[in-house]
């Protein structure tokens, strides 16, 4: 091999490798802090995983899958159920900060498990993901509540908290995508209800400023995209980016919920969807809110940009 030859390092040069070794030490003080990712091979958690990454986090990632998880080789992938209790605290060894996914009617347990075991490690900040029809007080249907539960156990741990309360997500639209593809049209209830709806990119972008900066302790963000958009007109937005004339059809509550069962969503959980949705005709749903550009100082995408990017989804292969 041949020798290295060694010159005396000119000034100039010198000074810029101590620059360098400044900005290496300071990604390794940040990566110092290692971030837990639960709901990791979800739509945010891998959107939040991708952000963290970016920034040069050290991120380890739950699932319960970690075999199929498809995660990136330098997240450390952990299995753990969130209603196991013991795999939940082997998860959270060494964590500095916590971001908290759970879904459907156990969310009051996992939350109450996730924000038990981060307290027992003296976790430093914990983001949970919840929902924005948490934040209407009068709102009795099952996922609000649930969250809620999830919510008053986060804040009752003790662990420095910040709450994400999302509206509607621009990627539900991709359940539209198969009767897009093969039948050139929408089939959805609710056909008069706007939502704000979001991009769930925009959603971890501020679920990764609260866990990587300081200042949103016990702040609760309710996050919303930049316009309240019916399915009609989301519709009509996706079929002008692919280039199709679409049909919207609005269909009875009934028929929404049975196509939603036949997907193999558990009865329960397809009423808790539908009484979600049908908040779609409230005003609430559509108030647009200035959270992610307040919080990660960029403006929230479109719903076109995010149909632009997910194009090839809707798109039949004849077209
Ligand atoms: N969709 C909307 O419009 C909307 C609006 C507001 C709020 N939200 C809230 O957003 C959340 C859903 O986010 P998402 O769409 O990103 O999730 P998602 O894509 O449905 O993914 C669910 C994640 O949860 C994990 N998971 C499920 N059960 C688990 C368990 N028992 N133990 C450990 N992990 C478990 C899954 O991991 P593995 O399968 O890999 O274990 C997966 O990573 C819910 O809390 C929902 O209420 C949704």
């Amino acid at each position: 091999m041949r020798q290295m030859e060694w010159f005396p390092v000119p000034i100039a040069l010198w000074s810029r490798q101590r620059a360098l070794d400044g900005i290496a030490r300071t990604i390794e003080r940040a990566s110092d802090i290692m971030i837990l990712v639960t709901g990791a091979t979800g739509t945010v958690g891998r959107a939040l995983i991708d952000h963290l990454r970016t920034a040069g986090e050290r991120v380890r990632a739950t699932t319960r899958h970690p075999a199929t998880a498809q995660l990136p080789t330098d997240v450390e992938v952990v299995r753990a159920d969130l209603s196991d209790r013991s795999e939940v605290a082997a998860a959270m060894r060494g964590v500095d900060r916590v971001f908290l996914l759970s879904t459907g009617p156990a969310i009051p347990e996992h939350d109450a498990v996730v924000a038990a075991a981060a307290a027992d490690a003296s976790v430093a900040r914990l983001v949970k993901l919840s929902s924005g029809r948490t934040g209407d007080d009068t709102a009795t249907d099952p996922i609000p509540t649930w969250h809620r539960a999830g919510e008053h156990a986060v804040r009752a741990s003790g662990v420095p908290w910040t709450i994400v309360r999302p509206l509607g997500f621009m990627s539900n639209a991709l359940h539209w995508a198969g009767t897009i593809r093969d039948h050139g049209a929408v089939y959805a209830p609710y056909g008069q209800g706007r939502i704000a709806v979001i991009d769930p990119r925009d959603i971890a972008a501020v679920a990764q400023v609260a866990l990587t900066t300081d200042g949103h302790d016990g702040q609760v963000y309710t996050v919303s995209g930049p316009q309240a958009l019916s399915p009609a007109e989301q519709t009509a937005v996706l079929g002008e980016v692919i280039g199709r004339r679409l049909g919207f059809v609005e269909v009875e509550p009934e028929q929404a919920r049975r196509a939603i069962i036949d997907h193999g969503v558990p009865a329960d959980m397809a009423d808790a969807i539908m009484a979600l949705r049908a908040t779609a005709l409230e005003a609430f749903t559509s108030v647009v809110h200035d959270t992610v550009e307040r919080v990660t100082g960029v403006p929230p995408r479109t719903f076109r940009a995010w149909a632009v990017e997910h194009a090839a989804q809707f798109r039949s292969a004849a077209a």
